[in-house]
């Protein structure tokens, strides 16, 4: 495990942390993708930690939501199992590697929020570059980048945030939100596929926490 992702989770309790602000618009960009569904959807989320910033909006929502939270601590996966709704299914497994939940893809909605400021710029390219094969047509991706990670493991110069909106652009998604926030230091994006469903594939590593 590449942090103390217990530790880490331990800010979301500080009233006012970048974390818990974070959350807030984490929260507030699903709840928008919720309400605005016609239909059924099918959610993803990756690096999922504890599930607070997907399981509360989906008990608040009646949309009918299934899909599958994906986390590799057992302990976190298990806090996130123990909350779950209907329909959700918490799997304790690597989120670096599509085969952890191609099955359930395509996705109306996935999130990858607090991955990218984990991962090289290498292996952001490759996640976005993949995550048309796991979405239906429309489907959106909620993301987030930090603007003051510890040891950050970008080489980009400059808000790394830029970086992946640069490149959600050059993969064809457009974008239909971005919230910068300078003074906790968080980036939330929201993107959506134009494109056709994808064709989801097992066995694609998409990235590995550094
Ligand atoms: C920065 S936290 C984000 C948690 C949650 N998405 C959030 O924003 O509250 C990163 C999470 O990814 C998990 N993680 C790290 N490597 C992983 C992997 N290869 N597959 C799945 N989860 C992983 C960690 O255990 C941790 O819970």
């Amino acid at each position: 495990m590449s942090r103390d992702w217990h530790e880490w989770h331990r800010r979301y309790d500080e009233p006012g942390s970048g974390l818990s602000r974070r959350l807030v618009v984490v929260r507030g960009a699903l709840q928008g993708l919720l309400e605005a569904a016609t239909g059924p959807v099918r959610l993803v989320s990756i690096c999922a930690g504890d599930g607070r910033d997907t399981i509360p909006v989906l008990d608040a929502s009646d949309a009918i939501v299934t899909g599958v939270l994906v986390e590799l601590d057992p302990e976190l996966a298990e806090r996130a199992r123990a909350s779950a709704p209907a329909g959700i299914e918490v799997r304790t497994a690597d989120a670096g590697i599509t085969t952890s939940y191609a099955d359930v893809c395509p996705a109306d909605v996935f999130l990858a929020c607090g991955v990218f400021g984990n991962v090289t710029d290498a292996d952001i390219a490759r996640t976005v570059a993949a995550l048309p094969s796991l979405l239906t047509a429309g489907g959106q991706v909620v993301w987030t980048r930090g603007n003051n990670v510890p040891m950050d493991p970008t080489s980009h110069d400059g808000d790394p945030a830029e970086l992946v909106r640069g490149l959600f652009a050059q993969a064809g998604f457009e974008e239909v939100a971005f919230v910068a926030d300078d003074d906790a230091g968080f980036r939330v994006g929201v993107h959506r596929w134009p494109g056709p469903t994808g064709t989801p594939r097992a066995g694609v590593r998409m990235f590995d926490f550094v």
